[in-house]
């Protein structure tokens, strides 16, 4: 069982070569950050006010607590299909849409909801050294802000993706434009540009990606395609089997 534990900032580029690092070697892969988005679509569903300064905090765990307890939210840990559900309806893009990515910190910043979460994430990790588990005991990719850090500090490999500021913003404009053209006018999915380097600094102040911790291994790909950071990843993890 390899537990690959792979955090970073906004736009650098983890969910696709993490995705792509799981299907390589046969393991499950964990969008963490898929898991904050649905909760901050659910917020936003039920009426909840994400604007305000500050946030009524009680009313967010409430709501988060009955999203998963009330058994909503389901996330497959398949690499070629990864999804996000609620009550059986497929929300994977409307997760990603724009207004949830401007009040998805609100969300991830409120300490008991990231319990939630945190224990949720270990036990679908700990799922995946079993047999029966989706990657028949092989091992799981889970990438996010804190899996380094808080989900799996004991992770076999552990890697902190990034780049410098002016790529992940080029890279995330890039991914809105292709989306808007994919989607088509009136699909509502992430269409326009987002200020990562926003969203960035509202992340830091609960969870620790800009900078590595002991023993987690940087990776730059600034200057690096999508199949060279592939390639780093993989040496990396070879190294651990
Ligand atoms: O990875 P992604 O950009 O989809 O993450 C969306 C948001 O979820 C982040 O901006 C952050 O607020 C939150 N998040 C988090 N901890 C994680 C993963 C994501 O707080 N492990």
């Amino acid at each position: 069982m390899i537990r690959v534990a792979i955090d970073g900032p906004a736009g650098v580029g983890k969910s696709s070569t993490s995705k792509a690092l799981a299907k390589y070697y046969g393991f499950a892969y964990l969008d963490t950050g898929a898991m904050y988005r649905a909760c901050a679509w659910w917020c936003l569903k039920q009426g909840i006010d994400l604007d305000a300064e500050t946030v009524d905090e009680q009313l967010i765990t409430e709501t988060v607590g009955e999203f998963f307890t009330g058994g909503h939210f389901d996330i497959t840990v398949d690499p070629d299909d990864s999804r996000v559900t609620c009550d059986g309806e497929d929300i994977s893009e409307a997760i990603r849409s724009s207004e949830v990515s401007a009040h998805v910190s609100k969300v991830s910043g409120v300490i008991p909801v990231r319990h939630v979460l945190i224990a949720a994430q270990r036990a679908t990790i700990a799922r995946e050294a079993a047999a029966d588990s989706f990657s028949e005991g092989r091992g799981i990719v889970a990438e996010g802000r804190d899996i380094t850090t808080v989900v799996a500090p004991d992770a076999e490999v552990r890697v902190l993706l990034t780049a410098r500021e002016e790529v992940r913003q080029a890279r995330r404009t890039g991914q809105a434009v292709a989306a808007a053209s994919h989607d088509g006018a009136g699909s509502g999915i992430a269409v326009g540009t987002e200020d990562v380097a926003a969203r960035d600094k509202a992340d830091a102040k609960v969870t620790s990606f800009m900078t590595a911790a002991d023993g987690v291994t940087t990776i730059d790909n600034s200057d690096m395609d999508f199949e060279q950071t592939l390639d780093a990843l993989v040496e990396l993890v070879d190294a651990a089997i």
